[in-house]
């Protein structure tokens, strides 16, 4: 049985990070620029409070500007979309970013449009993912985005072969399934998404030499979804609940135990794809502050 391969998105955003020192260093000697993100985070949801954690701990680390606006669960619609334009108008503020999901009340379409689309850092912007669509992308959605650097990273082609994406969000699944159809190197794929309407999942998944699972089922994919010598990325991020001190666990949509020595690859969680979200975000504000000098 031969070993399953460990794709680290750590390493790859370790290189990442390296990459864009000198971008940073030129925006501040030549312009005395410091990129800059406001993260606007609304309600009090735990998961999204680690994330946006996460995001903003980065920056500060890179020695990058970056303010957390956390809003009430009760925010109006109104309240929120104000708030947006006055960070649209701060040249502070390189990246807006809005954590998803929003409480129920917000529609996250409105809300999404009201963010320019050169602070649209997240990618999100209709215009954004039209440009995206259209094969002249300003800024790619971060976790896709990071998918595709892994698979360049660990000399993975997808070239020719049949990826397979479960789920269609504009977060991952959809644009994901059009960054791997590209007509462009690392990228060419034959392309399948799958979704929750999709009839008989296995028999996909079982063709796919490349199965991006972003589906936000726990350890949903084992060894009877995949084929052998496939690569998986898994995008899952769930908390189950155990005895531990935090009181859960974070596994992915992938069992990691059941496809080992079947998969040629996995992205561990955490590790893999995690990591790459937050890099290509701090790599899109330093790209969006070039655009406003150069
Ligand atoms: N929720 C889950 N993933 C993301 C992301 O990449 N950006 C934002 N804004 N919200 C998210």
């Amino acid at each position: 049985m031969s070993e399953t391969n460990i794709l680290s998105g750590k390493v790859v955003s370790d290189a990442v990070y390296t990459a864009l020192e000198n971008r940073i260093t030129s925006l501040a000697h030549q312009y005395s620029a410091v990129p800059g993100l406001a993260a606007v985070i609304v309600g009090d949801d735990p998961a999204s409070q680690v994330y946006v954690r996460n995001k903003t701990r980065r920056f500060l680390k890179m020695n990058l500007h970056s303010e957390t606006i956390r809003l009430p669960e009760e925010t109006s619609q109104k309240e929120l979309l104000s708030t947006i334009r006055t960070l649209n108008s701060d040249p502070v503020f390189h990246g807006i970013l809005v954590q998803l999901p929003l409480p129920k009340h917000i529609d996250t379409d409105v809300v999404i449009k009201a963010i320019t689309p050169e602070k649209d850092v997240d990618g999100f912007h209709p215009e954004n993912l039209g440009q995206l669509t259209a094969g002249n992308p300003r800024f790619t959605p971060c976790t896709p985005k990071g998918i595709m650097r892994i698979l360049e990273h660990f000399h993975i082609d997808p070239s020719g072969k049949h990826a397979v994406v479960l789920g269609r969000s504009n977060i991952v699944g959809r644009p994901m399934s059009i960054l791997l159809s590209q007509k462009q190197s690392y990228s060419n794929a034959t392309t399948t998404i799958c979704h929750s309407g999709t009839t008989d999942l296995r028999t996909f998944t079982k063709q796919a030499d490349i199965l991006v699972a972003a589906l936000g089922v726990p350890e949903m994919i084992d060894d009877t979804y995949i084929k052998k010598g496939a690569v998986i990325i898994d995008v899952g991020i769930n908390r189950v609940k155990d005895s531990s001190e935090k009181g859960y666990t974070l596994v992915g949509d992938v069992n990691y135990d059941a496809v080992q020595g079947i998969a040629h690859s996995i992205t561990p969680v955490p590790g893999g794809v995690g990591p790459m979200t937050i890099a290509m975000l701090v790599e899109n504000t330093v790209e969006a502050t070039e655009n406003v000098y150069t």
